[in-house]
């Protein structure tokens, strides 16, 4: 048997530099109860470089030619798991509460933009599902004066929907936007119609639907991130950071998002004890965060 097939000793310093390393890199936090997945991702990594050594392979990622393992290693570290129309409450609450608020003061204030970012956006399953209740919510004008042919949206609202991760290989399967049978499970027949191409035995999204998305590269871990958002999605991420962390990105959160903006976090997670700079609006079993400027609170 090779030496390379046998694991490779990781002694405490060790893994302690790894740790911090990481963690420093994007924010997510190994404590006791994940050690072993770290440690045995670690080992993966090492045997795909060809090491013998975890000290070699820390000089390796700490080195200029490190970049390209380093995000190797953060796809292994990163758990993409996400479904279309998770959590259908927090949905509701976005569709019938959030969105509807935004639309009426933005078309009050005839400023016709939209701007929602999904932050950890995983293999795209969550912006589709959000570009998808945006385009429901919004279709009712084509009842009073029908364009041909029928975008989407109608004119003249414009809507961007920021998707980001830090795992390049979900980003690109979300830009594909190829979904199995399993997968569509939450999508209901007239949507897979309405939004999806069927291509042998998967689902394609629609040019229409995936052209409202732009997928991009975000760091949650770095200081510059998409400002101007109406509202920011930020499911199931945080739950992989310590609570200094979580408070440096909600701080981060409430610059991103414009002036009574909305942020949604997992169903699990809360920013109880990480801000005062939200208020919490609760309904139906849902939650979201409305950002409040320094002058109302
Ligand atoms: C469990 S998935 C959640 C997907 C989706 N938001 C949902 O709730 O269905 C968590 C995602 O966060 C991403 N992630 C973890 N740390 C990140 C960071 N520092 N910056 C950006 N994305 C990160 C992971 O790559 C992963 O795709």
């Amino acid at each position: 048997m090779s030496t390379l097939a046998a694991q490779v000793p990781l002694s405490p310093s060790e893994l302690k530099l790894l740790q911090t390393l990481i963690y420093q890199e994007c924010g997510m936090f190994f404590d006791e109860r994940r050690s072993q997945f770290l440690q045995d991702r670690l080992q993966r990594r090492l045997k795909a470089c060809q090491m013998d050594s975890f000290y070699s392979y820390y000089l390796l990622l700490t080195s200029a030619q490190g970049k390209k393992e380093m995000n190797a290693l953060l796809e292994n570290l990163t758990v993409n798991e996400t479904s279309f129309f998770r959590i259908r409450p927090q949905l509701e609450l976005f569709k019938k509460t959030v969105l509807e608020e935004l639309l009426r003061k933005k078309q009050e204030r005839r400023d016709w933009s939209l701007r929602v970012w999904s932050a950890g956006c995983s293999t795209g399953q969550e912006p589709y599902t959000l570009a998808i209740l945006i385009c429901d919510t919004l279709a009712y004008y084509y009842l009073r004066n029908p364009p041909t042919p029928k975008p989407l949206i109608p004119p003249p609202w414009k809507v961007e929907i920021l998707a980001s991760d830090i795992n390049y290989s979900a980003l690109l399967t979300a830009q594909q936007g190829i979904y199995t049978e399993t997968q569509m499970e939450g999508v209901d027949y007239t949507l897979r119609l309405r939004y999806f191409d069927k291509l042998a035995d998967k689902y394609v999204v629609k040019p229409a639907l995936s052209n409202l998305v732009q997928f991009d590269f975000h760091n949650l871990k770095t200081e510059f991130l998409p400002r101007r958002n109406d509202v920011i999605f930020c499911r199931n991420v945080m739950i992989y950071f310590d609570s200094a962390e979580q408070k440096r990105l909600v701080e981060k959160f409430h610059q991103c998002l414009n002036t009574d903006g909305y942020l949604f976090v997992g169903h699990a997670e809360s920013l109880f004890g990480l801000t005062d700079k939200f208020c919490m609006i609760h309904d139906n079993n849902a939650t979201v965060y409305k950002q409040m400027e320094k002058a109302a609170r």
